[in-house]
């Protein structure tokens, strides 16, 4: 039988730094370094980002291969985030990476952070995987998208969003409730124990499998700005029912959406990825929805749900078989399509 290959894989996309050591589809390792700098500015700060990812990164690759329990020179091959992203984070992961596969004379594998994504789903744990044709619910800080995969390496986007996307509309709500970045799991943990019938905000009337949030987010801004006219103390009074009515109108949007998409491709292959999966009401609701209409559902772990190294580790196992090397010419890209 074949040696299984082992591959690091690098994240920095944003403003978490990720490094992961992947045997065959087995993950060893997932070292992840949370920037804590960015949650007292509502969002990530595109220069802090990149010189946070600078320090970070030979402490979370040092971390990734002790914990993996192997040696740099094990290594065949390195995989890193090409984008899409914030440039300078993108170049710090882009430039490590190159330099590492120039010296320890590896390939060098570049990967679409979206894509990553959703193929955290392959990452061998004894579960059982999508079966192809699937489509896949991609919903992150920075895109929501619903994907077609065919295979591995073959994927077609069938929905996006056409302003905000789905964790953005969590973290620009939150901020306006005063939550701390990133509010997504701020606002599912305090929606646990609140009415969700308590506030109603505009829905929007986007055709085909597209979404739009920008007009929600600016329903529930003008909705707590007359409250606070007439009530300053308003937002802490009502913190619980707010978070529980942003969250089910959000996720109402997302599950509307999905429920289209299965009718339109008649695809009974369901899976749902990026920082948003993690959501605890998109996953109960989209369960639900699975007995249903009858489909299979696949959620990912909870760790490669948000942005971590294992999905990209994976992404690169698939090109790594497939032999799809890039170069040190590769060029890092804050808007990478599929
Ligand atoms: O995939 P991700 O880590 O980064 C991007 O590629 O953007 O997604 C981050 C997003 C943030 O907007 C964050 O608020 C959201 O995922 N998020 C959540 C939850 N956990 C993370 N949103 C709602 N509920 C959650 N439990
Ligand atoms: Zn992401």
């Amino acid at each position: 039988m074949l040696k299984e290959p082992i591959i690091l894989g690098i994240e920095s996309s944003c403003d978490d730094t990720s490094a992961a050591i992947i045997k065959g589809k087995k993950i060893l390792s997932n070292e992840i370094a949370n920037q804590e700098v960015h949650s007292i500015y509502g969002g990530v700060v595109p220069e802090l980002a990149s010189r946070a990812h600078q320090q970070n990164i030979i402490p979370v690759v040092d971390a990734a291969i002790k914990k993996a329990k192997i040696k740099k020179e094990d290594i065949n091959a390195i995989a890193y985030t090409k984008g899409p992203g914030l440039l300078g984070s993108l170049l710090v992961g882009g430039s490590f990476s190159k330099s590492f596969s120039m010296g320890m004379k590896i390939p060098l594998i570049s990967v679409n952070h979206m894509q990553a994504h959703i193929l955290c789903h392959f990452i061998d744990e004894g579960k059982e995987v999508p079966k192809f044709p699937f489509l896949c619910l991609t919903v992150s800080g920075g895109h929501t998208q619903i994907v077609k995969i065919e295979s591995y390496n073959s994927m077609e986007v069938i929905g996006n969003t056409i302003d905000d996307a789905a964790g953005e509309a969590f973290d620009k709500s939150a901020k306006i409730l005063n939550l701390e970045y990133p509010g997504g799991p701020l606002i599912d943990k305090y929606a646990q124990k609140g009415n969700f019938k308590a506030f109603t905000f505009g829905k929007p009337k986007v055709k085909n499998l597209d979404f739009s949030f920008s007009g929600l987010k600016t329903s529930i801004l003008y909705k707590i700005q007359n409250n606070l006219h007439k009530n300053p103390r308003f937002i802490e009074e009502n913190l619980k029912d707010l978070c529980a009515s942003i969250q089910f109108s959000i996720i109402d949007i997302l599950i509307n959406k999905i429920k289209k998409a299965i009718d339109k491709t008649g695809i009974k292959e369901i899976a749902i990825a990026g920082g948003v999966s993690a959501n605890s009401f998109l996953r109960s609701e989209l369960y639900k929805l699975s007995k249903d209409k009858k489909f299979n559902l696949y959620i990912p772990k909870f760790e490669y749900c948000t942005d971590n190294a294992a999905m990209i580790a994976i992404s690169g196992y698939f090109k790594y078989l497939e032999k799809d090397f890039a170069n040190q010419r590769d060029q890092s890209s804050a808007s990478l399509s599929f």
